[in-house]
């Protein structure tokens, strides 16, 4: 058999770091198997529910539908409005008061088929318009974040996040790839519940990190997926406004998948903050384009719920409880799952409980996730990063043994 006229070429990719651990997953025919790998919200029963909220949501839009048309490259005013509050909204604002920038008109928005889209679709106007960048990124971070950068054929520098202990941030490492990187370089950076280590620059250390990312010029591209997983969705974002203050351009890639449960609807957007309104306006031309080349616009039921639930103020307010409910009990899971350990005789992983956010890391390797998987049924990612959203009280005894088992 001759090669064709592309496999000639192709090599097998390798899996996606997390949705392949999916895939082997849902193969396994063991009924006890868990799946702690992927980033999704399980409640006690192991489903990952949907909102009571979303559904009232699309109940009305059920009712309401009269089209499936297209919408604008950019998306629906409903949606977009909804997200600029959502993102840009300061500490004692009322709904729709937003951060200054905004009323500067240095504020564009897109929407986005999730945040991965929003982060596609910020390194795609990096590589239009900056194709000589490079782009910096934590190491370890969201695995997505090397394989989109290389997808955008931009070059990839790489800066450790975690010290050598494996439970603090390296800021000296961090600063220090700001002072090595060259002006007109970006960063990517997690607003909040960094994944995949739980580890937050301090407000102080954001501060310093903002100001040595103005002084050096370089852009940060910041990946807000986990908003109101930390501590609520206007105290998650107190990063991105120390950032305003210090810089004039950035871009913020937020989702809705987690925060309104809505992963498979993939919806998400990205803001891009410019150095004026008339900056603004013309880098949402290149977004536009990128858009249109890309997905051409985006899906819009996603949108519709999103818009619909905070505009409406009861729904709005029964949203807020139901994402408090999630982000306690993950914290509550994260309590759980260090005292189980603890009594399954794997000691000292108190310092999860102060992490943030759906993820941390175990630090296991490859031999200890393989036994995990082959003997215990039991899927984590690289490093043992575990999702403390599928933990569920009653099968924790057992996964605290199976790692303890282990290490
Ligand atoms: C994760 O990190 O598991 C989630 O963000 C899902 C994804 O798209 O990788």
């Amino acid at each position: 058999m001759s090669d064709g006229i592309l496999s000639a070429r192709a090599a097998a990719a390798p899996g996606d770091p997390i949705f392949g651990i999916f895939d082997a997953f849902r193969a396994d025919p063991r009924p006890e198997r868990l799946n702690l790998a992927t980033g999704v919200y399980m409640d006690e029963s192991g489903n990952t529910p949907i909102l009571p909220s979303v559904h009232e949501a699309e109940a009305r839009l059920l009712a309401g539908g009269t089209t499936k048309a297209y919408v604008p490259i950019a998306g629906e005013a409903p949606y977009l409005d909804a997200i600029r509050s959502l993102v840009f909204r300061r500490p004692g604002d009322a709904w729709g008061a937003t951060h200054p920038v905004v009323a500067e008109g240095r504020v564009d928005l897109l929407h986005t088929p999730g945040g991965t889209g929003a982060v596609r679709l910020a390194i795609d106007l990096l590589s239009r318009l900056r194709p000589q960048a490079e782009v910096w990124v934590g190491e370890p971070t969201w695995p997505n974040h090397l394989q989109i950068v290389e997808a955008a054929r931009l070059p990839l520098r790489r800066h450790s996040w975690l010290a050598a202990d494996g439970r603090s941030l390296d800021l000296d490492a961090l600063l220090g790839a700001i002072d090595g990187a060259r002006p007109g370089d970006a960063m990517i950076l997690h607003v909040t519940c960094h994944n995949p280590t739980g580890i937050d620059p301090t407000a102080a250390q954001w501060r310093t990190i903002a100001e040595r990312l103005a002084a050096r010029g370089i852009l940060p591209i910041l990946d807000f997926a986990y908003q109101g997983f930390g501590e609520g969705p206007i105290d998650d974002a107190a990063p991105l406004r120390t950032l305003l203050d210090a810089c004039e351009e950035l871009l913020v890639a937020s989702s809705s998948s987690k925060s309104f449960g809505l992963y498979n609807e993939r919806v998400g957007a990205l803001s891009v903050v410019g150095a004026s309104a008339a900056a603004t306006r013309v880098l949402g031309t290149h977004a536009r384009l990128g858009v249109r080349t890309m997905w051409s616009n985006p899906p819009a039921h996603g949108g519709a719920i999103v818009a619909t639930i905070l505009a409406d103020g009861q729904l709005h307010a029964q949203w807020e409880a139901e994402l408090a409910t999630m982000r306690e009990r993950i914290a509550a899971n994260r309590r759980a799952l260090v005292a189980a350990l603890a009594a399954a005789g794997a000691p000292g992983y108190d310092h999860l409980v102060g992490q943030r956010g759906m993820f941390s890391l175990l630090g296991l390797d490859d031999a200890q996730l393989a036994r995990l998987r082959d003997e215990h049924a039991i899927y984590l990612v690289q490093r043992g990063r575990i999702n403390m959203a599928g933990i569920q009280a009653a099968k924790l005894p057992r996964i605290a043994q199976a790692i303890a088992a282990v290490l």
